[in-house]
Parts: C-alpha cells; sequence; structure tokens
C-alpha cells in the first residue's frame, strides 16, 4: 500500500478541523507544486499553543499532514512548534510516499505563518521566522 496506516487514518478522521473565529494568530499559505492553499489558526497562551485547527483545499496527503502536525504543536511552546518540520510531520505519519512530500510542507509552513501573524498582532519580534507563502516555485517546495 503506498500511505500508511497512520496517513489513512489521520485523512478518514482528521483531527482538530475547522477554522477559529477567534484565533490569536493564522497562517494562509499556498503550495507552490500543486496550487493548494491551508489555513491554520492557532490559540496562544503563556506563550503555548493551546488550541489549534486548520482548513485546507489540499489532497488526501495534506489533510492526513495537517491533522498530524495540529496534533504535535497542540501543547508545544511557540518556539518549539517553530522546530516543527515537515520532515518531522511525514516521519510521525511513518512516512509519505516521495511524490507527496510536497504536500506536507503546507501544514509545516501554515503553521509558521500562524505563529508569525500571532507575534506581528502582539508586538514581538519575528526575527528569524521563516515564512513562505509558496510564491518563488525555487525553493523545492
Ligand atoms: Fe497539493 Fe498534496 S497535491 S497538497
Amino acid at each position: 500500500m503506498a500511505y500508511s496506516e497512520k496517513v489513512m487514518d489521520h485523512f478518514m478522521n482528521p483531527r482538530n478541523v475547522g477554522v477559529m473565529p477567534d484565533a490569536d494568530g493564522v497562517g494562509e499559505v499556498g503550495n507552490a507544486k500543486c496550487g493548494d492553499i491551508m489555513k491554520i489558526f492557532i490559540k496562544v497562551k503563556d506563550n503555548i499553543i493551546t488550541d489549534i485547527s486548520f482548513q485546507t483545499f489540499g489532497c488526501g496527503a495534506a489533510i492526513a499532514t495537517s491533522s498530524m502536525a495540529t496534533e504535535l504543536a497542540k501543547g508545544k511552546s511557540v518556539e518549539e512548534a517553530l522546530e516543527l518540520t515537515n520532515l518531522a510531520v511525514a516521519e510521525a505519519l511513518d512516512g509519505l510516499p516521495p511524490i507527496k512530500m510536497h504536500c506536507s510542507n503546507l501544514a509545516a509552513d501554515g503553521l509558521r505563518a500562524a505563529i508569525y501573524d500571532y507575534k506581528v498582532k502582539n508586538g514581538m519580534s519575528t526575527e528569524g521566522i521563516e515564512v513562505c507563502s509558496g510564491c518563488c516555485h525555487d525553493c523545492g517546495h
């Protein structure tokens, strides 16, 4: 089978789906490879991501990786969440087929964009946070 059981599980029963109207930070990113879009919403209290949700117009792998990424990010500090890579998300799902690896960028990039938005809204420094909007087509995403 091309997809691991964990991928199938998170695709069939995605966790933390939906719009969060009172989010502290919202990140919206696009995937240059396929044109799909992702929105991530976060709630932050005392520097901890206490709640997180996502909405995606993406493929099954995008849904599964977003679901896993939200589970991994919940309860983490903002700094820890910033270090969550698409590779770590894919590994937590027991891997993705190589041609679907780009799909996992949506969740990791969306999370970083949401944290960036949170920091801007709260007058905090965004130094060192790289936000990819999927625009350049050169970065390998
Ligand atoms: Fe676009 Fe997977 S094909 S996110």
